[in-house]
This record gives structure tokens, sequence and C-alpha cells, in this order.
């Protein structure tokens, strides 16, 4: 057959552009909400592929059919497991190969999604323990999106801790809305509780202009902040996620505390995964 008599070809919203085939081994979405933050990140919902099973944490491959061998990039999923759509988190790159196409979707738009999804910021990469942080930088906190929506994430921690530092205050609206919703929501706040603590900074504008969070780390004003001792290897988890530089820096000093990375095959104390290559 044709690949362009494909019945699956899809056009864009207007069904002006010239139609692409899906291709196959892909699921093909529908999209249903998008709401954009600032000149660099939006965030966009779309149906969920009946019979599609992810572990809260996970990143999948996406891609837009506008091409007849589309650009896939990894996403992390930022719904959780239990939500009957999919919801992502995105930055708009300049000239990037897939997020100059897609900062401009629409409801109703078709987004491709390859079917596995994978990675490292799970539970099951994790051992038991008490409190549980989430480090993020910029879209860093995507996959932190999902763990904390998810019940399993409070059956198995007393105190969950999400952070996130980006460079401008206007930056870090899509995780204080989150955490609002999560807080005004009826069935999750029966699970969550007041368990979750969001800890926001900007480091290059606001009033009180923030630090990275490895200073904030280093010199003890997190912990002072919320309240919590320092990090223990007996009680504290971690996952952290941001760029490579931060992921680094943030690891380092995870060590100097005593915690040990984690994998899916070996859990441990704390585990990283790259918010983007670069
Ligand atoms: C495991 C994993 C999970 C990811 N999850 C997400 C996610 O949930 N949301 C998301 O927006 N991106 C995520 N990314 C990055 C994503 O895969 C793409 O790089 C991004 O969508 C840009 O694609 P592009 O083709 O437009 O530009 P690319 O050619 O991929 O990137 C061009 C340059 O833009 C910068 N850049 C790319 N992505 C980001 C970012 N997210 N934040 C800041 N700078 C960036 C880097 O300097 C990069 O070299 C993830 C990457 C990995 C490896
Ligand atoms: N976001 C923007 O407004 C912007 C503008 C122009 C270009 N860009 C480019 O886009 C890419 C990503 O930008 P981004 O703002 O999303 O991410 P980013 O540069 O990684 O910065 C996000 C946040 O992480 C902090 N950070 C950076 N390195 C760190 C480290 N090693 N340890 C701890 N914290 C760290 C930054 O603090 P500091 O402020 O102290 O660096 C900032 O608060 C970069 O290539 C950047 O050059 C972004």
């Amino acid at each position: 057959m044709n690949a362009f008599a494909n019945e699956n070809a899809v056009t864009d919203a207007a069904g002006a552009a010239p139609a692409f085939p899906i291709p196959a081994g892909v699921f093909a979405e529908t999209v249903t909400d998008v709401q954009h933050y600032t000149d660099t990140l939006f965030r966009f919902r779309m149906t969920r592929p009946a019979g599609f099973r992810f572990r809260s944490g996970e990143f999948v491959m996406i891609g837009l059919p506008n091409a007849d061998k589309p650009v896939y990039r990894a996403y992390s999923i930022a719904s959780p497991s239990w939500d009957e759509e999919l919801e992502f988190f995105s930055i708009k790159v300049p000239n990037g190969p897939l997020t100059e196409h897609l900062q401009k979707i629409k409801v109703g738009d078709t987004v491709l999604m390859r079917k596995k999804s994978t990675g490292t910021l799970v539970h099951d990469a994790l051992l038991p323990g008490k409190r549980l942080y989430l480090f993020s930088t910029g879209t860093g906190i995507a996959p932190f999106a999902s763990i904390i929506r998810d019940p399993e994430t409070y059956d198995k921690f007393e105190t969950v801790i999400l952070t996130q530092t980006c460079r401008t205050t206007a930056e870090l609206a899509y995780g204080k809305e989150l955490v609002a919703a999560i807080r005004a929501d009826e069935l999750m706040s029966e699970f969550v509780g007041d368990k979750l603590h969001l800890h926001a900074t900007a480091t290059r504008d606001g009033e009180t202009r923030g630090e990275r969070i490895t200073t904030l780390i280093e010199s003890g004003r997190l912990f002072e902040d919320l309240g919590l001792p320092p990090l223990d290897p007996d009680t504290d988890r971690a996952m952290i996620c941001g760029s490579m530089e931060m992921l680094k820096d943030t690891a380092a000093l995870m060590e100097k505390f005593g915690l040990v990375e984690g994998s899916n095959a070996q859990p441990a104390t704390y585990v990283v995964e790259r918010a983007f290559v670069g």
C-alpha cells in the first residue's frame, strides 16, 4: 500500500497542511489542552492510548506528524499513572527541531508517541525512606509533577519536598499552580494531606533573588527554610532532574551527605535523570 494512502494519515488543526502517514508502531494522540506560561515554557495535555501503562516519573519519545520521518525527543510524562490523559511540560527552543513546531500545537492536533516508557526517576529505584526530596531546575520539574500526584508517593514517604529553581519568577508558575491545584483537589488533598512542601526559587529576578539549590543545600539554608534536619542517608531519599551541570553538582552533594546512586536494577538512596541534552 502506498504509505500516503494510509487511512491514519492526519492533517493539521485547520485541515490544510499536507497529510503525512502515521508511522508504524507509534501512538497518534489528540491534544486536549494547551497552556503557555512564558515565551519559553508551555504545557499540553493529550488523550492517553488505551492500554498504555507507565510508572509515574518515566519518560517517552514524542514527535509530530509533520514529516515522513518525524523528529522524536524524550519527554517526561508530567501526569500521574492514574490520569486518563497524558500531560507534558515543555521548553520552546528557538529553531529547535521539535519544539519550534511543538510550541504551535492546538487542541485537536495530533502528537505521536512511541510505545515504550522508561526512566530512573521511579519509586522502584529507591529504597524505602521517611522523606523524599525532588530536586529540579527548569523543565526538570516535569517527572516530579507526575510523582507528586501519585498516591504511592505518600504511602511510601511521610514528607515530600519538591524544589524548583529557575532563572525567573515567571518560569516557576507551572510548579506553583500544580501544587495549588493538588491542595484544592478533594481527592488528591486526601492522600497528599500536609505532606507536600514546595520550595521554589528564581536566581535572576524577584524581590529576594534566590540562590541555586546546590548553594541552598551546602549552606543549610534549604533545611532551615523547611524546618527539617540536614540530609541523612538513613531517612532521606532524593530524585534529581535538571541540566547535566546541575545533576553533576547536586549528585556530588548527595554523595557528600552519604547517599548512594540507585537504579531500577539496584535501588539505593538517590537517582538522577537529565532534563535535556546539552
Ligand atoms: C530523559 C529526558 C527527558 C526529557 N524531558 C523533557 C521534558 O519533560 N520537557 C522538555 O521540555 N524537555 C525534555 N527533554 C528535552 C527534550 O528531549 C528536547 O531536547 C526538547 O524538547 C527540545 O527539542 P528540540 O528538538 O526543539 O531541540 P534540541 O535539539 O533537542 O535541543 C536544542 C538545545 O536546547 C536546549 N534544551 C533542550 N531541551 C531543553 C529543556 N527542556 N530545558 C532547557 N533547555 C533545553 C539544550 O541546550 C539543547 O542542546 C528531555 C530530555 C531527556 C534526555
Ligand atoms: N531560561 C532562560 O531565560 C534562558 C535564556 C537564554 C538562554 N537560555 C538557555 O537555555 C538553556 C536552559 O536554560 P534554563 O534556564 O532552562 O536552564 P539552566 O540554565 O540550567 O538554569 C535553570 C536554573 O538552574 C540553575 N542552575 C544552573 N546550573 C546549575 C548547577 N550546576 N547547579 C545548580 N543549579 C544550577 C540556574 O541558576 P543560575 O541563574 O545561577 O545559572 C537557574 O536558576 C541553557 O542552554 C541556556 O543558556 C535560557
